[in-house]
């Protein structure tokens, strides 16, 4: 789907990533550098600003983010990886694509549109606290994927609204100028990707406190596997491995013998909770000791990766600014 293609991911640093994060959209974006023809990811920290304003907070989280990324494979020589705010040729496209965005789009926005409800139910008046970062949030991730004739955004559902105002930005500038001066993307939704349940059977989301971090030391990471939910069932007793959560999230991660090791176990009382919830345990220290080591590597040798994120920023620059020059010739002649 993305093989020959110009693929473009953006990440927010909202700090260290869970498992659910990581395996379901960190691991699958890293690995379509292995198949795009330009395979671009960046780190968001202006979009960031909008909310976060306390700069160590910030700060770390763009470390943190960047070190992740690296952890889960990202090779710099198929990736194009940078900060965006290193690219400056991307705030100039916004303006100018400011002026082909009707107002409407921005108020249809789902990010402004949950703002305002919130502030409603909160019985606040309606743009209490609303920043116009926030408000033309739409307009600069139209300007992060249109800089790079990005063909495909992978997405979470949440995100395809915004792809689909670029698309539509730059199908507005094309009108105009009566042909193609900015490339229309579309974006692939990968709904194959399993969600991974937290500690107590929710979908695992920061927002619900019941994640599995992966990046935090072993101590953090049994007491939270530790912690998923179980009934009081004794060891002898038979269980239904489809009822019992520590075995959902075994089978997300471990291979199909040891999978099929643990439901038989479970089936057959073999297996209590404390076994299943070590068996988890080892499995995901197995499975993600590599990235964690690589992980740690990088947050002590930070000044590698500024140099490899300076290097993807002129590698970026070196695109943005063909995309600019395009553009405001289109609109300025010159
Ligand atoms: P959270 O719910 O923790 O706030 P985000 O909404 O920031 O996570 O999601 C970031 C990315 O991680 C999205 O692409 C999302 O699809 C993916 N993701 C988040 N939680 C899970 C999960 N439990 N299983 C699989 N993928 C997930
Ligand atoms: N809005 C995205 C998010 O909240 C992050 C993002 C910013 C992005 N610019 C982008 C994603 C461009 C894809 C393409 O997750």
């Amino acid at each position: 789907m993305i093989e020959g293609k110009k693929v473009l991911t953006g990440v927010k640093p909202t700090g260290k990533p869970h498992l659910g994060n990581y395996l379901g959209a960190i691991k699958p974006a890293v690995e379509m550098g292995n198949t795009a023809k330009q395979h671009i990811m960046f780190i968001a920290d202006y979009h960031a600003i909008n909310a976060e304003k306390n700069v160590e907070v910030l700060h770390r989280a763009i470390k943190e983010i960047a070190c992740v990324y690296l952890a889960a494979g990202l090779d710099p020589k198929k990736t194009i990886f940078y900060r965006q705010s290193d690219v400056p040729e991307i705030f100039e496209v916004a303006t100018i694509l400011s002026a082909f965005t009707p107002k409407g789009f921005m108020n249809k926005a789902h990010a402004y549109k949950a703002a305002v409800d919130k502030n409603l139910a909160a019985q606040k008046p309606q743009d209490d606290g609303i920043n116009m970062g926030l408000y033309t949030y739409p307009i600069l991730m139209a300007a992060d994927i249109l800089t790079f004739d990005t063909d495909i955004v992978p997405v979470g559902k949440d995100q395809v609204q915004h792809v689909e105002i670029a698309r539509d930005i730059a199908g507005a500038i094309n009108a105009v100028y009566g042909k193609e001066i900015l490339v229309q993307p579309g974006y692939v939704a990968d709904d194959k990707i399993a969600v991974i349940p937290g500690i107590d059977g929710r979908k695992m989301s920061k927002s619900y406190g019941n994640v599995i971090p992966m990046f935090e030391d072993d101590k953090v990471l049994k007491k939270a596997v530790f912690s998923i939910k179980t009934d009081s069932k004794p060891i002898e007793e038979p269980k239904n491995p489809d009822e019992v959560l520590v075995y959902e999230i075994y089978k997300t991660i471990a291979p199909a013998d040891k999978v099929q090791e643990m439901a038989d176990g479970l089936r057959n009382g073999k297996l209590g909770y404390g076994h299943v919830k070590n068996m988890l345990l080892d499995a995901i220290i197995e499975k993600t000791a590599k990235e964690r080591e690589v992980y740690n590597y990088y947050m002590a040798h930070f000044d590698e990766v500024q140099d490899i994120l300076a290097e993807g920023a002129q590698k970026a620059r070196g695109i943005a600014k063909q995309t600019l020059a395009r553009l405001k010739n289109a609109v300025l002649g010159f």
